[in-house]
């Protein structure tokens, strides 16, 4: 069986995944097939600028539906599958750790298997060719200490909360299918991303949209958890990368060396609407910030070495943070309706859940 250029993007309608399908049509050729299951995170709207376009392929659908799924690979024969489809809410894992293990461990093994079914009958080109490149995070090595050296590929995992341990389930079943079967695999572990798109249940753009209408700024703790932020078009750049010119095999980790205690990111987001949308009746708006009950498990600090894709693929961040921060701000003001959309009632009974008791 012959591959064609087309890509298999799962998640593709998510925050990262659908920066990646918008991104691809004006960087590559060939099809994509978007597969989603469309859950709360999951929003068409995102894709909107991809109506009537003809090498766009949408499938609404699980991937823990190993029919569906081979179905694709066998009618599409994608020279390679993205695989960004999960639960990723930390909080959310807390609350609720079943549908994390379900999507991220489960649908993950049924898209392994599908796929060596898939690739054990390409034709020796083909077989060459295809590429699995597993999306997956920095939360699977644990916390660091203040002075600990940022992880590198060979950090030993230490996966601390129930999204972290059900990604490193799925990085532990992918790597195993490279060893095992010889399916030609890709890894690639990121950092905190942030940019249009991003679900308002997470750190910035929550922040932003409180801070926008005056209402309290939730800090869990004493805000001095610190992640390494990367503007989201810097990681689809790296993605691409490990895509085409990664090893099989491999791992490459992925991040900014953007280190921000959260308390630094909260203040950042109040000063640049301050400037860009002033308000009297709010006033100086890190005057909103709240100290709230802190996370269960926290991790206390994430940095990424990312020397390995940048010295063996020539990958390298182009937004610096303050940048990137000002470009997320002004799409969020520009995209409102895109905001009220995604607010909608079942969002409401997030923020119930989890700032309701904090
Ligand atoms: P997201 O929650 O915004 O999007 C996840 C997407 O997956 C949604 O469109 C959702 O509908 C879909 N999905 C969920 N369950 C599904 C299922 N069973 N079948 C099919 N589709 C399903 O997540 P994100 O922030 O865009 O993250 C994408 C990937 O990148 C995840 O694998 C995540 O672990 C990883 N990652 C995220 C970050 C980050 O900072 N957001 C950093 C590193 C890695
Ligand atoms: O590190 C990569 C990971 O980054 C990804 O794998 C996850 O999918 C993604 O959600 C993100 O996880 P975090 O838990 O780091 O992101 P979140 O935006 O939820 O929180 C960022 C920090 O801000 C964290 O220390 C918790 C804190 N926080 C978060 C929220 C939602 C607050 O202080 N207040 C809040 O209301």
């Amino acid at each position: 069986m012959e591959l064609t250029d087309t890509i298999l993007v799962t998640g593709g309608a998510g925050f990262i995944g659908s920066n990646f399908v918008l991104d691809w049509f004006q960087l590559a050729s060939g099809t994509v097939v978007t597969l989603d299951k469309l859950t709360y995170a999951g929003n068409l709207n995102n894709l909107k600028s991809l109506k009537g376009e003809s090498r766009h392929v949408f499938v609404q659908g699980d991937i823990c539906d190993a029919e569906l799924f081979g179905g694709l690979l066998a009618s599409h024969r994608p020279r390679a599958v993205i695989h960004f489809a999960a639960e990723s809410h930390v909080d959310r894992s807390i609350k609720e750790p079943g549908e994390f293990v379900r999507t991220n461990v489960q649908g993950t093994l049924n898209l392994l298997e599908k796929s060596r079914q898939y690739w054990a009958e390409l034709n020796d080109d083909g077989r060459a060719r295809f590429r699995f490149l597993h999306v997956s995070t920095d939360e699977v090595y644990g916390s660091l200490g203040a002075s600990d050296a940022a992880f590198t590929e060979r950090t030993p995992y230490a996966p601390n909360s129930p999204y972290a341990a059900s990604k490193a389930g799925s990085d532990h079943l992918v790597r195993a299918y490279f060893h095992t079967y010889g399916l030609p695999v890709v890894t690639t572990n990121c950092s905190n991303n942030y940019g249009p798109f991003q679900f308002p249940e997470k750190l910035i753009p929550l922040v932003l949209l409180n801070a926008l209408e005056g209402k309290p700024l939730p800090v869990y703790g004493d805000g001095m958890n610190v992640r390494d932020w990367l503007f989201v078009a810097d990681h689809c750049a790296g993605i691409r990368c490990a895509l085409e010119k990664g090893k099989p095999g491999e791992t490459y980790n992925i991040g900014g060396r953007n280190e921000r205690t959260n308390l630094e990111v909260v203040t950042t987001i109040c000063d640049v609407l301050d400037e860009l949308r002033p308000d009297a009746a709010i006033g100086p708006r890190r005057s909103l910030i709240t100290y709230v009950t802190d996370r269960p498990g926290h991790d206390r600090r994430y940095a990424i070495d990312a020397t390995k894709i940048q010295n063996e693929l020539g990958w390298r961040p182009q937004t610096l943070f303050e940048q990137g921060i000002r470009q997320t701000v002004a799409w969020y003001l520009g995209n409102m309706d895109w905001v009220d959309d995604v607010r909608s009632g079942a969002y409401q009974a997030w923020l119930q859940v989890n700032y309701g008791g904090r």
